[in-house]
């Protein structure tokens, strides 16, 4: 811990740095905040700012059952992070908001994951992350969300904010690394207790089944998708046009990068049908970069049925429809399957245990967390890594738990 630097790390400074979208495109990039735009600057700052601490709030139990003292240094690692991302955003309202972006600021510290009267911001930060296959699951799908959203505010032409976000998201990297291995190593384990034991069924013999990964997986991909906001939104194109906030990889985008008169075409629910219709792209951008985080979704997706493949089985796991459990956007009010049928009450209520982790199924994996702190050794309902981090062998005494006083 004495090496770690609590600090404001921000990406190299481009003196000639131009806006690359909207209408002041072509202009300099700010380095001051325009009194036109500090309101939404300040907001987009805050709820960034206010899933940092959010995330560590809902690990912090983990330490207690971390399946080996391999996983418990990349919580750690995650944590830390995180912690040093809110101190990114606070530096940037103290620094920038005056006194105003001091109190929010100080809101950050008042609100808490989970609390009724002072929760965060946004749902899936409220979530309870009961156990490692759901901090695995988290670290995969939520914090991919993350990893999406730093990507547009590092366009951003209030300069401090995109040098700060791009900096972040090379820490972002990491936390995926632990969320996809992490997903694959209990892959692993369970394809090969499927395979010695010749069921399904591996909770007997001390694995996870893949019916209750895929329902783990289906909890927090949908959740993740909330994180998006509404497919169509006048805020996400008015931060789009000001300069605020930009899409995924905008420079590398081939058009206009106005998008005035462009149109997409969005799906949405009627009379129990999923339709299309085309809107105009501008107001879409919610949508578009929800559209880029499914497809490096699925890249995860694929790795982890490459396990499957290679253990001789032929079952897989998948994302579900985008419509399924969603409480925002065109689809919140809606029941839709993983496969994407339009379902009544009665139908959802009689299927939803098929498709979401019960309470039943929670206690099952909470029951198989025992922690392993021993280096080396690995719980048993998780494959070890290949290799351990950086360059250390995976039996590495990575945390000193007996100077720590934990031992
Ligand atoms: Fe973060
Ligand atoms: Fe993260």
């Amino acid at each position: 811990m004495e090496e770690y630097r609590w600090g404001i790390f921000l990406a190299e400074a481009d003196p000639d740095k131009l806006i690359n979208f909207g209408k002041h495109k072509g202009g300099k990039v700010w380095h001051e905040v325009p009194g036109e735009h500090r309101a939404d600057l300040m907001r987009l700052i805050v709820v960034q700012g206010d899933t940092e601490p959010a995330s560590v709030e809902q690990q912090r139990i983990l330490g207690n059952t971390a399946p080996s003292i391999y996983d418990l240094r990349n919580l750690f690692q995650v944590n830390v992070e995180e912690g040093r991302h809110l101190w990114a955003m606070v530096y940037l309202l103290h620094a920038y908001f005056g006194r105003e972006g001091r109190e929010e600021a100080e809101q950050l510290l008042k609100r808490n994951s989970g609390d009724l009267d002072a929760p965060r911001i946004l749902g899936a930060f409220n979530e309870a992350t009961t156990d490692w296959l759901q901090f695995f699951m988290f670290t995969y799908f939520t914090d991919r969300d993350g990893k999406y959203q730093l990507g547009t505010l590092k366009e951003s032409a209030f300069d401090p904010l995109a040098r700060t976000c791009e900096f972040m998201l090379k820490e972002e990297a990491h936390h995926m690394f632990v969320g996809t291995t992490g997903v694959q190593r209990v892959v692993e384990r369970t394809a090969e207790l499927m395979k010695e034991h010749g069921t399904t069924d591996v909770f007997p013999h001390g694995g996870i089944p893949l019916d209750v990964i895929q329902k783990y997986l289906n909890f927090q991909y949908s959740v993740s998708m909330d994180l998006f906001g509404s497919e169509q939104s006048t805020n996400a194109g008015n931060y789009y046009s000001s300069g605020l906030k930009g899409r995924w990889q905008e420079t590398r985008r081939k058009d206009d990068h106005v998008l005035l008169g462009g149109v997409r075409t969005m799906r949405y629910v009627e009379d129990g049908e999923i339709k299309e219709k085309e809107v105009p792209l501008l107001s879409a951008l919610n949508l578009d970069l929800r559209d880029e985080y499914v497809a490096d979704c699925a890249n995860g997706v694929r790795r982890w049925n490459q396990a499957l493949e290679d253990a001789g089985l032929d079952e897989r796991l998948f994302l579900p429809h985008e419509g399924f459990n969603r409480r925002v956007g065109v689809y919140a009010n809606h029941h839709v399957s993983p496969a994407g049928e339009v379902l009544d009450d009665a139908d959802w209520d009689a299927r939803v245990d098929d498709w979401l982790p019960s309470a039943k199924d929670r206690k099952a994996v909470a029951d198989l967390m025992v922690p392993e702190y021993e280096y080396g050794k690995f719980a048993g309902w998780i494959a070890p890594p290949k290799t351990g981090i950086n360059d250390q062998p995976v039996e590495f005494d990575y945390v000193h738990l007996a100077e720590e006083g934990l031992a």
